[in-house]
């Protein structure tokens, strides 16, 4: 449906966009995520139409719409920052799309209703802008995107004002409207969590280039770079050097260690990094012996609600496991011996020029 082709933006020598590439299907729920600074909301304001790409194009359904104005896309957006319309309350904030398209005031005032109580806003919508908390702000300009039912709705951090019992709830019910309305959804966040939970897909954004664009199951588990293993969720790395023996099975030698390893497509032989997330880690009394194991030391132990957070020192550096409290097993201490080890297939290996 959207078509984003070797999209870049610079600014004088700055270069915020880089050759971004990748396609929004109709009714998905893209995310697009990267660090404060990394070009998400340049790339959304140029879909909008507010920001005019250095090179490269966007299409919709196959046509340009680079030579199309802003308000002529006809998408629902929400800014960062929300801005709202000081001077009306906030029930006219939510009609004035309507207003635009010139609906009956009846279809108006009912469809402003839903959107309110859609933010949980009913009894707010005689209130201006200045009366209301961020958040609630936020709310109404979520309100307003959505209450055209635009074919494309466009978010830049929509929710990030919000507690966190809020923001759950809207998450979920930004995921229910998705679902129940079809519309396309694109929404810049650099909440991980909130981009796994939401999306069809999730594009990275690092300095201005796409690190991946893939679903969030292939981007957990089979991160194309050191970068997108580390942005989403914790990682250990080790350093290894990649041998085959034909069988399918992958030898990894690192220091005096050696590990089996498989996954699909497996990279050439030669130097890479295993990534390993802490939950795929086991750790057992250090006398165990086991395949693909390493020793070490219990440094550090921190707890994170239901979930316990290992530090364990070995001769490969320290790796971290997660443990869940409360599931039978004993609990590590501080200063413990103990073996840390993982199946042939918990890993992933990332080619070292995606190492940096
Ligand atoms: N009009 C502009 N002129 C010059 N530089 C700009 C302009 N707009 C953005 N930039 C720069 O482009 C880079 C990307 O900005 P952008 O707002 O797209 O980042 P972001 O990923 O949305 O960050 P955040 O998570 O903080 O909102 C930043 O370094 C920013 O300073
Ligand atoms: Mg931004």
């Amino acid at each position: 449906m959207l078509d984003l082709v070797g999209l870049s933006k610079s600014y004088g020598a700055s270069r915020v966009l880089d050759d971004v590439s990748f396609s929004v299907q109709q009714g998905s729920f893209t995310t697009i995520l990267g660090p404060s600074g990394s070009g998400k909301s340049t790339l959304l304001m140029s879909i909008a139409g507010f920001v005019e790409p250095s090179a490269g194009d966007i299409r919709l359904h196959g046509r340009s719409l680079l030579p199309v104005s802003a308000e002529k896309r006809n998408f629902g957006i929400v800014f960062q920052g929300y801005a709202l319309f000081p001077h009306l309350r906030v029930r006219d904030n939510v009609a004035f799309p309507l207003r635009m398209r010139g609906l009956s005031s009846a279809e108006i005032a009912g469809r402003v209703k839903r959107a309110l109580d859609l933010v949980q806003l009913q009894d707010f919508a005689d209130r201006f802008p200045r009366e209301l908390s961020g958040g609630q702000q936020q709310r109404v300009a979520l309100a307003r995107a959505l209450v055209f039912e635009p074919s494309l709705v466009l978010l830049d951090e929509p929710l990030s004002a919000l507690d966190k019992g809020l923001r759950e709830a809207l998450r979920d019910e930004l995921r229910r409207l998705h679902k129940a309305v079809g519309m396309t959804f694109v929404l810049v966040t650099h909440d991980q969590e909130e981009a796994l939970e939401l999306s069809s897909q999730v594009a990275i954004l690092n300095h201005g280039r796409l690190e991946q664009c893939a679903d969030p199951a292939t981007l957990y588990n089979a991160p194309g770079s050191r970068f997108v293993a580390e942005f989403l969720g914790r990682s250990n790395f080790i350093p290894v050097e990649v041998s085959h023996d034909g069988t399918g099975t992958l030898h990894l030698q690192s220091g005096r260690h050696r590990f089996e390893h498989r996954q699909d497509g497996p990279p050439a032989g030669g130097p890479a990094v295993l990534a390993l997330r802490p939950e795929r880690l086991v750790l057992t009394d250090s006398d165990a012996s086991r395949p693909n194991s390493l020793p070490g030391i219990v440094s550090d132990i921190s707890y994170r609600g239901a979930d316990l957070s290992v530090s364990v020192t070995t001769d490969l550096g320290e790796l971290i496991v997660r443990l869940t409290a409360g599931d039978g097993q004993a609990m590590p201490r501080t200063d413990d011996r103990v073996r840390i080890s993982w199946s042939a297939t918990a890993g992933y290996l990332l080619g070292d020029r995606s190492v940096t």
